[in-house]
């Protein structure tokens, strides 16, 4: 299939934008309206777009004329369409305009051309029952302004020919655009992705929960250029109603619940258009307090609700993880789709926070997906869902769980976590929170303390570091940081502190690992002596895919330990690894068995009683120099330690035992 000549259909908005594209691309276009005022003013808009390109030195100036020379205006179909390889319609969203229009080029091309429809909601299948050529039609739906975004969702009806959609995409790949893969469905990938967010929007001030102005206060704080409801006017209050009915309508009745923009639209407030919508608007800019935020919104829920409608996607096989990851990222100029956010998340957080979300909505349209209800987010979004789908995992065979250590004595009583001296010398710090031990500030600052009262306690002699729940931790809680930029800041002072302490403990500290170790979480691993894990327990950083870094001392604890190359690659790629690949490049020093919290207090009692504490403490000290420090000052640091140890009487009764054959009983003296 070759394109060498292009029709486009509709001058508005977005065909004068779709003839640019293919112009500038080099093929010759005709460009096709009711009225050549219309023709007129698009071509005049397309040289306005061009001199700005050229003034920016994107395109040389000469090629201004040519590329306009190569957009021929016609206001007959008949005429202008005749000899095109591929049309592409952009007229109003309405069927009944659409189907004339289809009519009229399926009468005019060749049965062999292509035909576009630049749709944003009507489905393929809808609009192809007015053409013959069912196969050789589908959906190129590029985004506003076509010059500027790279993203086209090219889509497959269900009649669309394979050969039709691979010579689309590489049609639009030549011209410099990304085009996805998607299956025919209402909304496609991005518009169907920002669904729930809309109603979630519109809701929250239905319910009084947040004021717009707040709402869009916390959003711009974030970075974002508009808020949720300033974009809202700025697209159109009437626009969004439409998107909200037709929702209703298809996918499910929770989108006919909003009130507010009803309620704003039957007053006549459509949004920026006529100056009044939420906000006021006076010269293209709304008039909002942004004095207070609200504390109501976290990103994290409006992201967690793009994750639950990507995995009704992949459920569906509307689009692979990647396309859907491209989409998102291009058709809403974001930094990270749907699926990085998701590779941060378990099934069971995210189904724990969307139940929760539907329930407080009374929304169906959050409740989790299939997928995440039965905890396969990872196989959904690595793309290896099968048809068949699991039994839900209640009715599940559960393995064996081995029961939890219990006993010892309480050391203190803390909210997150769970502290006791348990076995002979050893002090058991869980970490104890509901969502898999994601640390925040106060789980920070109780670690903190007890670090400081365990320092200068002459009875332990080694601490084990693990996590209630089956899981060590799967790092910071992002919904507690992302909610200000001083907090942020803090945050991460907080979690350097209290790693340093660990690092600096004068007593051998062991990680326990089973679960999950993700980013601060396998940072406070990496702040221990000592690693131990389970070879199923998943452990990486993936901060750099969400735009942050590993930044309680992962960048420089992980390369010291693994050695540059393989700290770059985990740390730059996110990729998480087993606890056996873990412990087969060093970074875990002992793999655990069936009951890890057995094993690991087995372990660190091993250590409690083997290893004289005041010699461990210099060893340890002197170790971690070890990539500070030049070899010689290192080596007279190690002669100074080794004469203060000659004097204690653990020195004495470490070789005492020695020749008595029997064990050591150190007293850290
Ligand atoms: N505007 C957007 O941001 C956007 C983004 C993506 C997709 N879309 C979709 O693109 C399509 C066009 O949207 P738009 O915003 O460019 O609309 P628009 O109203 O700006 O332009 C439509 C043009 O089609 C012309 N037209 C109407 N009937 C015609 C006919 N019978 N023959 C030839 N021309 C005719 C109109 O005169 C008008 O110039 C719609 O399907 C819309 O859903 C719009």
């Amino acid at each position: 299939m070759k394109f060498e000549k292009v029709a486009v259909v509709g001058a508005g908005e977005m065909g004068h934008g779709i003839a640019e594209v293919f112009a500038l691309a080099g093929l010759p276009v005709s460009l096709i309206d009711v009225k050549q005022d219309i023709l007129d003013r698009a071509k005049s808009r397309i040289a306005d777009s061009l001199k700005h390109m050229a003034s920016r030195g994107r395109i040389k100036p000469e090629q201004v004329d040519q590329v306009l020379s190569r957009i021929s205006t016609y206001t007959s179909i008949e005429e202008g369409a005749r000899g095109a390889d591929l049309a592409i319609e952009a007229v109003p969203e309405r069927i009944d305009v659409k189907s004339q229009v289809l009519k009229g080029l399926e009468a005019t091309l060749s049965p062999d051309a292509v035909i576009g429809t630049n749709t944003s909601s009507i489905l393929i299948s809808e609009l192809s029952q007015f053409l013959s050529r069912k196969n050789r039609f589908l959906g190129t739906h590029f985004f506003n302004p076509p010059v500027v975004m790279k993203l086209v969702e090219v889509v497959k009806g269900p009649e669309t020919s394979d050969a039709t959609v691979d010579a689309v995409v590489e049609l639009m790949k030549s011209i410099g655009k990304v085009p996805v893969r998607v299956k025919d469905s209402v909304g496609f990938i991005v518009n169907r992705i920002e669904g729930p967010e809309l109603l979630y929007f519109c809701l929250l001030v239905d319910r009084g929960l947040a004021k717009p102005s707040e709402v869009d206060a916390f959003f711009r704080s974030q970075g974002l250029p508009m808020g949720p409801y300033e974009l809202m006017d700025y697209v159109g209050l009437d626009v969004v109603q439409e998107l909200l009915k037709y929702y209703a309508a298809k996918l499910s009745k929770d989108y006919g619940k909003c009130r507010t923009i009803g309620d704003l639209v039957s007053k006549g407030y459509l949004g920026m258009k006529v100056g009044r919508g939420f906000y006021e608007w006076e010269g293209g800019k709304a008039k909002i307090d942004l004095s207070r935020q609200t504390d109501k919104v976290g990103l994290l829920d409006v992201m967690l609700l793009e994750v639950n409608e990507a995995v009704k996607l992949l459920e569906e096989g509307v689009a692979s993880p990647d396309d859907i990851e491209t989409a998102v990222k291009l058709g809403l100029n974001r930094p990270f789709g749907p699926i990085t956010v998701a590779k941060t998340l378990t099934s069971s957080e995210a189904r724990e926070k969307l139940e929760a979300m539907s329930k407080d909505f009374d929304c169906e349209v959050f409740a989790p997906a299939r997928s995440i209800r039965d905890g396969r987010l990872r196989e959904a979004i690595e793309g290896r869902l099968q048809p068949a789908q699991p039994k839900p995992e209640s009715t599940q065979p559960q393995a064996p769980q081995p029961a939890p250590i219990s006993g010892g004595t309480a050391y203190g009583d803390y909210k997150n976590l769970r502290v006791a001296k348990v076995g002979d010398r050893v002090l058991r710090i869980a970490l104890n929170r509901p969502k898999l031990n994601l640390m925040n500030v106060e789980l920070l600052e109780e670690l903190g303390a007890v670090l400081d009262k365990v320092k200068g306690d002459p009875e332990v002699f080694v601490v084990l570091i693990t996590g209630e729940g089956g899981t060590f931790s799967a790092g910071a809680d992002l919904s507690a940081y992302v909610a200000d930029v001083v907090q942020f800041s803090e945050f991460s002072r907080v979690g350097e502190r209290t790693f340093r302490k660990i690092v600096e403990l004068p007593k051998i500290t062991v990680a326990e690992i089973k679960g999950y170790a993700l980013g601060g979480g396998l940072e406070l691993a990496l702040s221990c002596d000592i690693r131990l894990a389970t070879p199923d327990a998943t452990l990486g950083f993936p901060e750099v895919t969400l735009g942050i870094l590993p930044g309680w001392g992962g960048t420089q604890r992980l390369p010291r330990l693994i050695g540059m190359s393989r700290a770059m690659e985990l740390i730059l790629t996110g990729r998480r690894i087993s606890g056996k690949e873990a412990h087969e490049i060093g970074l875990v020093a002992s793999l655990l068995g069936q009951d890890p919290d057995g094993e690991a207090l087995k372990y660190a009692e091993s250590l409690a009683t083997n290893s004289a504490p005041i010699a461990a403490r210099f060893a340890k000290m002197l170790v971690n120099k070890a990539s500070e420090v030049p070899e010689d000052v290192g080596l007279e640091m190690e002669s100074t330690a080794f004469g203060i140890l000659f004097g204690t009487q653990d020195m004495k009764e470490g070789v005492s035992a020695l020749l008595q054959k029997r064990k050591p009983n150190f007293r850290g003296k």
